[in-house]
């Protein structure tokens, strides 16, 4: 009986180990995953021309882009998954040209 809670638990344990990884590498864009950038750079384009001309992603920095996405994900009337891959492409897109 407590070898099989026991192996309950390290089953939960690994699998939100599994679960976390891609989230935690979500949150840092040094390591974007590429998809991701993909779907954010196709959402940016499809979403943020709708109301007003692009803005070029290198005119705001990191911190700019964060409070201006969460800005106009309301706006928008972005799903959080949308406004998390334009945020990740927006991030990855100005680190070079600063
Ligand atoms: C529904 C219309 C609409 C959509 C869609 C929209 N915007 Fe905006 N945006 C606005 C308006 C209106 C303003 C002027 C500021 C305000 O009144 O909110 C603005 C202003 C901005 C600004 C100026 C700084 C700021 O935060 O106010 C930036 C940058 C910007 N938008 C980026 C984006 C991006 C990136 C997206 C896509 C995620 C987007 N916008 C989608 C309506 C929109």
């Amino acid at each position: 009986m407590t070898k099989k809670l026991a192996r309950t638990f390290l089953t939960i344990g690994l699998m939100s180990l599994i679960l976390a990884s891609p989230l935690s590498a979500q949150q840092d864009t040094e390591n974007a995953d590429p998809m991701q950038l993909a779907r954010g750079a196709k959402a940016w384009a499809e979403n943020c021309a709708r109301c007003h001309n692009l803005r070029s992603p290198s005119d705001l920095d990191d911190e700019e882009w964060h409070v201006s996405v969460i800005h106009m994900r309301i706006r928008a009337n972005l799903p959080k998954a949308t406004a998390d891959d334009i945020m990740a492409f927006l991030h990855a897109s100005n680190r070079d040209q600063k």
